[in-house]
């Protein structure tokens, strides 16, 4: 299973910090924003993993994790020359894709709780699989409509009037068939190649798998200001309350033995005085992995 991360986009709703710099690199309390889905990614197991951005942000995503070794990773890299669409992606990492099934992961996305949904997912997916969470504003997302039965039995992306409250969050499992679908998408009326296309090609094959995620996990909203703040405060709580770190990326590598002791410990002594850097020590001083 290779992963990808969907990092570009115009993000002009967060202006003027986007006019220098992703999105996905704001803060979320005290990490990146795409640590998280990052983190999310490494949590399944995933290890082979292309970041996808544009021109000018994928240099600062290289400087961010290089070939991603010291976690254990190999990561890429490849540009998106302009927002044409999150199945973009896919033609774009054909190459990288080669023979295998792929997890998508939206750049901006994050989950928070148990992710028993995503491995239950990956093991068990034949075509595609992806997910429904129940949310207050359905016309923002792609929305999924269930039967009596819980089979999903339409897809429309930002319906006017939405046909359930399950929106279809940034993370979608493939079989290798994604690339050869993705390839044959026409562009939407925004001028998009739609991922709710792809879904929709799936489901029309009878190939399509849809999990509603439980009302446990928490899946962030972070498209504004005030959608990152309180992300960022969500965080900040939790981590001050446990004194454990979400998504610290080197914490999971270690944790999943991606790396071994002896990595762990350089990688730690090669970091500036931090509290990122403090917090890992004191993983390593209580060996608690
Ligand atoms: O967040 C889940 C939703 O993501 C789904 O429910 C929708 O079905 C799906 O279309 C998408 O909707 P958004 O309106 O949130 O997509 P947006 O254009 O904001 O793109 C999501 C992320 O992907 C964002 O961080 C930018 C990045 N992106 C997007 C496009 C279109 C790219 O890197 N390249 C692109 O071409």
């Amino acid at each position: 299973m290779k992963g990808i991360v969907l990092a570009g986009g115009s993000g002009s709703r967060l202006y003027p910090v986007t006019k220098v710099y992703s999105k996905q690199l704001t803060l979320i309390y005290d990490k990146p924003l795409i640590y998280y889905p990052l983190s999310v990614l490494m949590l399944a197991g995933i290890r082979e993993i292309l970041i996808i951005s544009d021109k000018q942000t994928v240099p600062l995503y290289k400087k961010l994790f290089d070939d991603g070794s010291h976690l254990g990773l190999k990561v890429k890299y490849a540009v998106q020359k302009a927002p044409n669409g999150i199945a973009e992606a896919f033609i774009i990492g054909e190459k990288f894709i080669g023979k295998d099934s792929v997890t998508l992961i939206l750049g901006d996305n994050i989950f928070y709780g148990s992710l028993e949904f995503l491995y239950k997912g990956i093991s068990s997916n034949s075509g595609a699989t992806i997910f429904g969470y129940q949310v207050r504003d359905p016309q923002r997302y792609g929305i999924v409509e269930f039967n009596n039965e819980g089979r999903a039995i339409s897809i429309e992306e930002k319906p006017k009037t939405p046909k359930s409250q399950f929106a279809v969050p940034g993370i979608y499992i493939y079989n290798n068939e994604v690339v050869r679908i993705a390839k044959s998408l026409k562009p939407s009326a925004r001028g998009e190649l739609e991922i709710t296309d792809v879904n929709k090609e799936y489901l029309n094959r009878g190939n399509l798998q849809v999990e509603k995620i439980g009302r446990g996990i928490a899946w962030l909203d972070t498209g504004t200001p005030e959608a990152l703040l309180k992300a960022s405060n969500f965080f900040g709580l939790i981590e001050e309350r446990q004194g454990l770190k979400v998504a610290c990326l080197e914490e999971i590598a270690y944790y999943k033995k991606f790396i071994d002791k002896k990595k762990f410990t350089k990688l730690i002594s090669e970091m500036p005085n931090s509290v990122y850097r403090d917090y890992l020590n004191n993983l390593l001083k209580m060996d608690i992995h």
